[in-house]
């Protein structure tokens, strides 16, 4: 039987469906379907699968977790607004035993007020933000660093 590849789970929040459609001056133009497919292409060459999860609802987001914290290696994860909000999902996050590094494509620290504090943050083990999808790729280079540091 061939021995199953190790999983990373790459976990978006809502709005990210509309990547590429999406004020692209501030999101860029690649759509979520072309970042996945990258990310996985990447993530092949080190022996990893990448299982997506795209999600408007929190609770569907917080289950994603759930399931990744079983099954998965590491947790690749840009909660959209919800970073801003939700407790519940800091909360599905913290005191996990694998790694989780948060994305946002856009600098929310240059952006509004209310964009500048993330629950997310609080508990993940690093974030890239403001770097468009390259941050995607970025983070999966520091997990997969972190993985093989282990
Ligand atoms: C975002 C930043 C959030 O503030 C916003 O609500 C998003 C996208 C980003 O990737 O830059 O939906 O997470």
């Amino acid at each position: 039987m061939a021995k199953s590849k190790k999983k990373i789970a790459l976990i978006n929040g809502p709005n990210l469906n509309r990547l590429g459609r999406r004020k692209p001056e501030l999101y860029g133009k690649e759509t979520l379907g072309k970042i996945i497919s990258r990310l996985e292409k990447q993530a092949a060459k080190s022996g990893f699968e990448i299982v997506s999860t795209q999600s408007q609802s929190e609770g569907i987001l917080i289950e994603a977790i759930e399931k990744a914290a079983n099954d998965c290696v590491g947790i690749i994860i840009n909660p959209g607004a919800y970073a801003h909000t939700s407790i519940a999902l800091r909360d599905a996050l913290e005191d996990l035993s694998v790694p989780v590094i948060e994305v946002h494509l856009s600098n929310i620290f240059k952006r509004e007020e209310f964009r500048r504090h993330s629950y997310v943050s609080e508990v993940a083990r690093g974030a890239v933000v403001g770097l468009g999808a390259l941050g995607y790729l970025l983070a999966l280079e520091a997990l997969t660093e972190l993985l093989r540091a282990k």
